[in-house]
């Protein structure tokens, strides 16, 4: 079985965007592996969050991957305005997607590596046939759209039965859990398979600081 490193990805959807800078150098200095970067259309899903040019400022902040998660319409329409803006990773929502398969080639085409995210209600055996192509799935664990939601239950044999999935069709494939996670849960979503662990409101919140957060989600996976 393939072994695949565990990665925390603070998603600053809650982060205080007048101190972005602050914001994301406290993450990467407090451990964090991967920026994750929630795009949102307004259409996709009802808020409207930010585009390529904030996504270009945050490359020029932090030396970490830019994990960027494409919450919008017809995602194929921007993708090389993300690859430029110094997105590591373009992932885009299946349910998105008329042709899925194209989608993932121009994110491969571009240089970046691939990522194909699903809503908590799509059957994972809708990814069957895109799996041998991409990096990363990404399983939503809330219905996308905002951050701080409570993280949907039977996600987690979800979880499980992705993981099972890919180790048949593409075992090297990364599985990110997004949506719902923090101390009471992550130990939970990496039992059952997921390895790059999304956390947003469990890291940016007014209880402590990022690097306190991120320290005990880090003792969490371990506890
Ligand atoms: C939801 C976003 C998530 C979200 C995570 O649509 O994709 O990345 O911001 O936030 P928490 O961890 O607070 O659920
Ligand atoms: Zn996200």
């Amino acid at each position: 079985m393939v072994a695949h490193a565990v990665k925390l990805a603070p998603s600053i959807l809650t982060a205080d965007f007048g101190r972005l800078q602050e914001e994301i150098l406290a993450a990467e200095h407090g451990g964090a592996d991967l920026i994750h970067l929630d795009v949102m259309d307004g259409r996709f899903v009802p808020s409207i969050t930010f585009g390529p040019l904030v996504v270009d400022a945050v490359h020029r902040i932090t030396q970490l991957p830019l994990d960027v998660h494409l919450m919008i319409e017809e995602p194929e329409r921007y993708l090389e305005l993300f690859a430029k803006a110094g997105a590591s990773i373009i992932t885009v929502h299946l349910e998105a997607c008329l042709h899925l398969h194209r989608a993932v080639q121009q994110i491969v085409d571009l240089g970046c590596q691939v990522g194909v995210a699903l809503n908590p209600s799509t059957p994972i055996e809708e990814i069957r046939e895109i799996a041998p192509f991409v990096d990363q799935v990404l399983v939503m664990s809330v219905n996308p759209g905002f951050g701080g939601q409570r993280f949907i239950q039977t996600m987690t044999s979800k979880l499980r039965r992705t993981r099972k999935l890919l180790d048949e069709f593409n075992p090297t494939c990364d599985l990110e859990v997004d949506g719902g996670i923090g101390v009471g849960n992550i130990r939970d979503a990496l039992r059952n398979g997921a390895n790059v662990i999304v956390v947003g409101s469990a890291v940016y919140n007014s209880g402590a600081s990022v690097s306190e957060n991120l320290a005990a989600l880090r003792e969490a996976c371990s506890a």
